[in-house]
């Protein structure tokens, strides 16, 4: 029993960020982890979540999935930024605790044992890979949307199957009739989505990856992007929309807060980078709480005028901020608004698709996986196995999934990982007081007991469907592990040496790793 609990002692961590010895060198200030929280966390949840947490959701057979928030969708921005702000502060002592960089995978495994980092590990899936499915749907929406003034691809070419079963759109619906048929089913494929995810890991097999300047570009597209929309958009704000200001309560306002989380997803990139920060103790939380101020200011005002242009029931698509200024007869700047989506959610996409394989990779190296997944390409020096077959496995989701199904299981399986990861630093002061750590989180007691019931809080507000779903993937994964990772882990001398070098380094942003 007590095995279940052996920790990865630190001094035989292998750093993960390539050749030799790894001390990164403290170069960030909290300028710095700003800009990398903007890079990491603005994406798919603020260009597409954001419109079914106004909406809500109602299955074709009336039956209502969640009550949207309406115009007080900028209250669940504002509770969310709080919650996230108390996780991340955990996440960021947890992650100084162990002196490399690394995800929380790897900081789990080193501090709260094996079970623990195992459940984190598995979590971790559903943030990463499930987390992509969406994003490339996301993608294909706004795509979509690009391309429409010169051709239209058939719907049941941009539609999965899944998609189309949950959708309430009667036009959608229409599809599962009119679709060509495959022995007698028919044949309902999100293409765009498919073949993005398809690319990205080509170019992740090939070694490419989001370099920091790469990442300031994105940063000033997001922003510019989000910018126009709000500019144009606010000149054409219809104040009967926010008439009523919260149609369904604290409960839409919760309920709606569930699925844009989404858009906070990646705070903790930051928390990674405590390592590589001037004066952690200051910067960390600095960065953090203002990255994050930033992040709900920005989603607060893309709200406000998202549901101030159009009634708030028409934000529910794929693609809303397009959708928003379509229905509001702003066609020539939607096509400016897909542009910038497309682009700035291919490279959330490149990120999440690139730390995915690596957290594989060292559950593999520690013998909790089979020892396939740790194999390293000779030229590319990439971990090329495990980037194919997520790539496989998340294109072909993404071909078939349907987004809110997507999201409510990474949102989920993160707030779950985040919350043990909030009761991992409380009980590890308590049974590890004397390791250091570089920087402890303040008022410790709230904020790690705070965090965690935040994180559970929010949970609470998703469908009962993501919650059967998350029961059925934490079976599986506790399964897996003790047939599998129990017998063969290196760590219990169960299993092979750890196999070849570590990948080529890590991107600088560090995925949300
Ligand atoms: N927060 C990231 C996004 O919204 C995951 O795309």
């Amino acid at each position: 029993m007590a095995s279940l609990f052996a920790r990865k002692p630190i001094e035989a961590m292998v750093p993960e960020g390539g050749e030799g010895s790894h001390a990164l060198r403290r170069t960030l200030g909290a300028g710095d982890l700003i800009l990398l929280a903007i890079g990491a966390v603005i994406g798919a949840g603020i260009f597409s979540t954001l419109g079914t947490a106004a909406a809500g959701e109602v299955r074709p057979t009336g039956e209502i999935v969640r009550y949207g928030a309406g115009p007080a969708l900028i209250l669940s921005f504002v509770l969310l930024g709080a919650v996230c702000a108390l996780a991340a502060l955990c996440y960021a002592e947890l992650a100084s605790m162990i002196p490399q960089a690394g995800s929380a995978y790897a900081y789990s495994y080193a501090t709260l044992g094996e079970l623990v980092a195992w459940i984190i590990g598995w979590d971790l899936i559903l943030e990463y890979a499930v987390g992509n499915v969406a994003v490339a749907i996301a993608w294909s929406g706004y795509f979509e949307s690009l391309v429409s003034p010169w051709f239209h691809m058939p719907g049941w070419l941009t539609h999965g199957y899944w998609d189309v079963k949950a959708s309430s759109d009667p036009a959608v619906q229409a599809l599962m009739e009119t679709a060509p048929r495959v022995a007698g089913i028919p044949f309902l494929v999100n293409l765009p989505a498919f073949l993005i995810v398809m690319a990205v890991t080509w170019l992740l097999v090939i070694g490419v990856r989001e370099s920091t300047r790469v990442n300031a570009v994105m940063v000033v597209i997001k922003l510019a992007v989000l910018a126009l929309f709000v500019v144009v958009g606010a000149m054409h704000i219809d104040p009967a929309n926010y008439k009523p200001f919260a149609p369904n309560g604290f409960r839409g306002i919760h309920q709606g807060a569930a699925i844009v989380f989404f858009a906070y997803i990646g705070f903790d990139a930051i928390s990674t980078a405590a390592e590589e920060t001037k004066n952690p103790q200051r910067n960390m939380p600095l960065g953090i709480l203002v990255g994050l101020g930033i992040c709900t200011l920005i989603y607060v005002i893309v709200g406000a005028v998202a549901t101030g242009l159009v009634p708030y029931q028409q934000l529910e698509s794929a693609d809303p901020l397009a959708r928003a200024f379509e229905v509001a007869g702003l066609t020539q700047f939607s096509w400016i608004i897909a542009a910038g989506a497309v682009v700035s959610m291919a490279a959330v996409l490149l990120v999440f698709q690139y730390g995915q394989p690596r957290i594989f990779f060292s559950m593999a190296r520690d013998g909790l996986l089979p020892g396939w997944a740790s194999k390293i390409h000779p030229k590319y020096r990439t971990p090329h196995i495990t980037t194919i077959v997520t790539g496989v496995l998340v294109a072909l989701g993404a071909a078939v999934a349907d987004d809110a199904a997507t999201y409510d299981l990474t949102n989920i399986g993160t707030l779950w990982a985040f919350a043990l990861v909030c009761l991992g630093v409380f009980v590890l002061r308590f049974t590890d007081p004397d390791r250091p750590r570089p920087f402890r989180v303040p008022a410790f007691w709230f904020v790690s007991l705070g965090g965690l019931a935040a994180c559970l809080f929010v949970m609470r507000g998703l469908p009962a469907s993501a919650w059967v779903a998350f029961g059925v993937w934490l079976v599986i994964g506790l399964v897996i592990y003790f047939l599998y990772g129990y017998r063969h882990s290196v760590l219990r001398g169960g299993g092979r040496p750890p196999a070849g070098p570590a990948p080529k380094s890590q991107a600088p942003i560090e995925g949300k790793q």
